[in-house]
């Protein structure tokens, strides 16, 4: 494997080169280092006009052959995964190439018991345990189609993603531990599922021993169906373009998108960018925080390093628990080498004592890395000084859901890091800046809309059962270029740092939330006309949201409406939905045509009322004018 890593910052020249001039060449000797059934026809074939792209076609492949059957001779008792728990009191698990193999291959046939053939959806609801690992694996080893739906969400949001994707199973637990904190995930999936015809088995792991319902006619229990299979199991041949996974991630409108990954391009891309931009070295011990309900732990927790052969961490449990320390005291017990969270834990952990940081011996790391939202130059020094003693690049990874890898990063210690930005495309990537005419903008320094030019191995297919929608969203707005709906920036050295969202989704504690959503929840509310959510600065969560609200006459605007908003919208979404902030106002900016003006609204939120701009041409500009006077 190591054959695909970069060594030098002239390789990097080199590769980026190549990836450019030729990159069907490159991308297909990348991939000869994989484990291929049989070899591909052609490394890409793609039209954006439809849009439609295609990797490594006529290949034929299973993802977990290059995870876990190719490391068996040379890595069998290696560590796979290292697990810790949520409370520190209970032990670590540390799972060799071998055990996870035979793992995977029993609850593979698990499934296969209950009826799940290739193609079938399997939605996946379940806290952080080894066992999520598994039954992604185990999916993929039979050519099912996983849709991991993170463990926070609520029934709704639940119902909302197994009904689009019509699962057939569903693999839970009986409840999650995160903190202090016991989720009742089985309660709330039994709610979902009162909506969920589609639903013909779930297979409940149990890891709380909480008091649950049992539907005997659809639940079975995880360690039961184990007792009746073996650990023989072979894979599923794919092509390269089958679905390998569904993952939803909000929109700015309308109902979350399942964004589809297949089999050859994201298994290439998520490796080889795995291994580049962290470093990789045999005996590393990698560590990713993200949860694998979230398109990072996919790539980053199990795919990109179990192809890779690395060792990965799993971590149950929360930073904050027991103490604010726990990141430190894992990354010490375990010898961390390279560690990878997000911008919203670096700033959490900063408010409190550096001393938490400071009892532990971090000597082992080699490498940061950050993901999900932009940095701010302050948390980018707290980490570097208190974590990486000023000794270990930083990577900043900008991507998304839909681009299945890393995109815009610095490669570590390969190529330079700066605080606060991206920095440079990785190989294969060609991104560039648009002024709001859809201009290419030539000069190295410039300032505009991010876009990518061509195609790269794990760009989302499509969106699942509705490609038009896919189309108008991520093709349509520049034609021929994939719009991924962020700004950025470009300094002198075509360095690149990541401004933030140009459309309506907002990164609250690095969730991907749409404001669309949100209000449609809030106006649930028999109280509540209408509505308008908008982001605004936050010091440790980067967004929060503020919303407005309109009341029916003669409803009173108390706290405990207030209370009735929140909860619902966490019912409805998710507790990470919850406004920070909600406003009764009389109305809402509009335009002539009856659109909202969310950029007003932004900047007061923001208390950025200073340079309003023009609102005389507004439908009704003496809100604004009210709306500012009865903030909060
Ligand atoms: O706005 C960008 C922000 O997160 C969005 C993608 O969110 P999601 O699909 O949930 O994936 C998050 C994990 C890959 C992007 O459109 N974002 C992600 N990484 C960065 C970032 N913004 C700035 N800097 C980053 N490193």
């Amino acid at each position: 494997m190591s054959q695909i890593q970069i060594n030098s910052f002239q390789d990097y020249q080199e590769a980026y080169q190549k990836s450019i001039e030729n990159p069907s060449l490159f991308w297909g000797e990348i991939a000869e280092h994989f484990e291929w059934n049989k070899k591909w026809d052609n490394v890409l074939e793609y039209d954006w006009q439809k849009p439609e792209t295609k990797w490594f076609v006529g290949g034929k492949l299973n993802i977990t052959e290059n995870c876990l059957d190719r490391h068996l001779a040379t890595k069998g008792d290696q560590t796979a995964i290292i697990w810790e728990p949520n409370d520190p009191k209970e032990a670590t698990q540390h799972v060799s190439y071998k055990e996870l193999h035979s793992r995977v291959c029993a609850f593979a046939n698990v499934l296969k018991n209950n009826n799940v053939k290739k193609g079938d959806r399997v939605c996946i609801y379940m806290p952080m345990v080894l066992e999520l690992s598994i039954a992604v694996l185990a999916c993929a080893r039979i050519g099912a189609i996983h849709s991991v739906v993170f463990a926070g969400f609520s029934a709704t949001a639940l119902a909302a993603r197994i009904n689009d994707a019509t699962c057939t199973v569903l693999l839970t637990a009986d409840g999650g531990f995160r903190g202090k904190k016991t989720t009742p995930l089985k309660d709330i999936a039994d709610e979902a599922l009162k909506e969920c015809p589609s639903i013909k088995r779930t297979i409940v792991y149990q890891r709380t021993h909480q008091k649950i319902s049992w539907n005997t006619k659809i639940d079975t229990w995880w360690h039961e169906e184990l007792k009746k299979v073996d650990d023989d199991c072979p894979a599923e041949i794919m092509d390269s373009e089958d679905m390998l996974f569904i993952l939803y991630t909000s929109g700015s409108t309308g109902k979350p998108k399942g964004m589809v990954h297949t089999c050859g391009g994201y298994m290439v891309y998520a490796t080889y960018s795995f291994q580049n931009v962290f470093q990789y070295k045999n005996n590393d011990i990698y560590w990713c925080t993200a949860d694998i309900g979230w398109i990072t732990g996919h790539s980053y927790i199990v795919y990109g390093p179990l192809c890779s052969g690395a060792t990965t961490v799993m971590f149950e449990g929360v930073p904050s628990y027991p103490d604010f320390g726990r990141f430190w005291e894992i990354c010490e017990k375990l010898k961390v080498t390279q560690f990878y969270t997000a911008p919203t834990a670096i700033r959490a952990l900063a408010k409190h004592p550096s001393e938490f940081v400071t009892k532990y011996d971090l000597s082992n790391l080699k490498v940061l890395g950050t993901v999900g939202e932009p940095i701010n130059e302050e948390a980018w020094h707290w980490y570097d000084d208190n974590v990486g003693k000023n000794n270990c690049p930083i990577v900043d990874t900008w991507w998304q859901t839909e681009t299945g890898g890393m995109m815009i990063s610095s490669l570590a210690g390969i190529t330079k890091d700066k605080p606060t930005f991206a920095t440079l495309p990785l190989p294969g990537i060609q991104p560039i800046l648009l002024d709001d005419n859809g201009n290419e903008l030539t000069e190295t320094k410039a300032e505009g809309i991010l876009a990518i030019k061509y195609p790269w191995p794990s760009l989302a297919r499509t969106i699942y059962g509705n490609h038009e929608r896919y189309k108008n969203v991520y093709f349509s707005a520049y034609p021929n270029h994939y719009f991924p709906g962020d700004g950025a920036l470009r300094d002198a050295q075509g360095n690149y740092r990541i401004t933030g969202r140009v459309d309506d989704v907002v990164i609250v504690s690095g969730h991907n939330l749409g404001t669309a959503p949100i209000e449609n929840a809030i106006n649930e509310h028999e109280s509540i006309v209408e509505s308008a959510v908008v982001g605004f600065p936050h010091d440790i969560k980067g967004n929060a949201l503020y919303a407005y609200v309109i009341t029916y006459n003669n409803v009173e605007e108390n706290e405990d409406l207030t209370n009735e908003i929140r909860t619902l919208v966490a019912k409805t979404i998710g507790a990470i939905a919850k406004p920070d902030k909600i406003q009764f106002v009389k109305g809402l900016p509009k335009t002539r045509s009856g659109k909202i003006m969310r950029r007003i609204l932004r900047k007061i939120a923001s208390n950025d009322i200073s340079n309003l701009g023009d609102v005389s041409t507004l439908l009704n500009p003496e809100i604004v004018k009210s709306i500012i006077d009865e903030k909060l």
